[in-house]
Order: C-alpha cells, then sequence, then structure tokens
C-alpha cells in the first residue's frame, strides 16, 4: 500500500464559488490526497484538533492515513478528534455505531490515545444531554484545524439534512431524512433497522472549523457536487453553506466532477 503523501497525487486547484476544487484521476487518489492533508496538519501543528466523518467514503481516507502512520509520515500522538455525528440509541459498543466505525477504520491502528478521540454518545438515554455534554467539550477544545466532510445524496453534510433549522446548541437530536435512512442502509444486517434519530454538529459547528476538506467520489454524488458548488447557497443543500466559508477545499474523483461546469478560461 503507498504512503499518504505522494506528490504524483497532489492536484493543482481551482476556485469555484469561493471553494478551492480539486479533481484526482481516481478514487484512490482522491482518498490519499485527504489523507495527505491530514498528515500535513499533523506535521505543521502535532496537537491539531481533527474533525471527522463517516460513511462509505472516507473509509479510503483512513486506510491511507494509517499507511501514512505506519510509514512514519504521519503522528496522531498529540492529535484530538471530533466526529460529525452519532446514531441515537447505538451506544458506542454497537458494531454500527459510529464510534464502532472508528475504532475499524482509524482508532485501533494508529497512535491516537482513545481519551482523545470524541463523538456523541447515542447510547445516553436523553440524547439532548448527550448533545450538550458533546458540544460542550468541542467549545473547549475546538474548534477543528481540519475538519474532513462528505456529503449525502441530498447534500447533508453531518448529519444536517436539507432544511435544517439552526440550532443555537451546536449539537442536537435531529430526525433523518427517509432517503438517508435508506442510503445507510447497506451498512446495517438484514433485519436491522436504521436509527430514525441522530446527533449531530449543527451546520453552524462545522463552519467553524479553521479549514474543511469534502471529498466526494463517484458519479452518485455528480449532480449533488454540482448543486452544492455552483447553485445557490442555502438550507435546501446544506453543503453549499461551504461557499461561504474562508477556507474550504472540495476534492472529487472525476467521476464526482463529471456534472460541474467546464473550467473557463
Ligand atoms: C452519512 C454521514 C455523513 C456522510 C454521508 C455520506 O449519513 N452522516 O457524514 O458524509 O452520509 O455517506 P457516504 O460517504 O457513505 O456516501
Amino acid at each position: 500500500m503507498r504512503a499518504a503523501a505522494n506528490a504524483a497525487d497532489v492536484a493543482e486547484g481551482r476556485f469555484v464559488q469561493g471553494v478551492c476544487v480539486k479533481v484526482l484521476p481516481s478514487a484512490a487518489a482522491a482518498e490519499r490526497h485527504v489523507a495527505a492533508l491530514f498528515a500535513e496538519q499533523l506535521r505543521r501543528k502535532p496537537d491539531s484538533v481533527l474533525g471527522l466523518a463517516t460513511g462509505g467514503t472516507p473509509v479510503g481516507v483512513y486506510r491511507a492515513l494509517v499507511a501514512a502512520h505506519r510509514a512514519g509520515e504521519a503522528d496522531l500522538g498529540r492529535a484530538r478528534t471530533f466526529n460529525l455525528d452519532e446514531y441515537a440509541g447505538l451506544a458506542p459498543d454497537h458494531p454500527q455505531s459510529y464510534a464502532a466505525y472508528m475504532r475499524q477504520h482509524l482508532f485501533d491502528h494508529v497512535n491516537l490515545p482513545p481519551e482523545r478521540t470524541h463523538l456523541p454518545d447515542g447510547g445516553v438515554a436523553d440524547a439532548a444531554v448527550a448533545c450538550r455534554l458533546y458540544d460542550a467539550l468541542y467549545r473547549h477544545y475546538g474548534p477543528a484545524d481540519l475538519q474532513l466532510l462528505g456529503i449525502g445524496l441530498n447534500g447533508h453534510i453531518g448529519f444536517n439534512e436539507p432544511g435544517f433549522a439552526p440550532a443555537p446548541g451546536g449539537t442536537h437530536v435531529v430526525r433523518l431524512d427517509e432517503s438517508t435512512r435508506q442510503a445507510n442502509a447497506r451498512f446495517f444486517g438484514a433485519g436491522e433497522t436504521v436509527p430514525e434519530y441522530a446527533l449531530t454538529m449543527s451546520a453552524g459547528r462545522i463552519m467553524q472549523a479553521r479549514s474543511i476538506v469534502l471529498l466526494a467520489t463517484g458519479a452518485a454524488k455528480a449532480a449533488i457536487v454540482a448543486r452544492a458548488l455552483e447553485g445557490p447557497i442555502g438550507t435546501d443543500c446544506p453543503a453549499s453553506l461551504l461557499q461561504l466559508h474562508p477556507d474550504a477545499t472540495v476534492v472529487l474523483d472525476r467521476e464526482a466532477a463529471g456534472e460541474l461546469a467546464p473550467e473557463r478560461g
């Protein structure tokens, strides 16, 4: 496995509505590029606060980051991490929890002290209390120096679904869209149901990160990527808020970039 930091994967960015867009030749190259951005962040600031995401898209990023760690190119010993979200009702030891996902794909393979890895606790009976606790931690240690994002097929970021209402508390409980539950059913076994509710950092909190990198790969994401980057800014496409962020980068493979307007000039 190649390590993350590889000059061949470094793409020139172009700006679309204030967002730096980098198109890599393949999903694997895009994943390695994002992992290299994280490795670089850790070299620049070893005690970085990293904002992490789940879903299918970042799996390859974590694989590349683990490879970089094993190659001595990414030291997470002084870092701290905050995840975007968690399913309500799934305790951290539940196999489909995002806490379990993070252990499986990253935490168990790098030198990140477990006490410096944070996710909202989906196992707490009163989810609103878990949200308040999580948000207090984030306000204390955050904001993230570098926040990783994916994008839902409907444009969601974290679990902030289209039409979300402002969440003054920062981290809050949301009801998942039916389309999101269907999209995520692939991670659950037959006979298991996708939870109806989740705990998520608000869009406002996400936007507080000093830098944001959103990764999208595959043709299925092409339409929503174009909507987020080239369409109007609005809560009907939560990822469009990135257009307002002072340091946002979107890393794509060619397929996910397939519906962007051709580069001018
Ligand atoms: C999930 C997560 C998001 C993620 C998105 C896309 O539901 N809550 O943080 O970015 O949906 O997931 P995927 O990468 O599997 O397409």
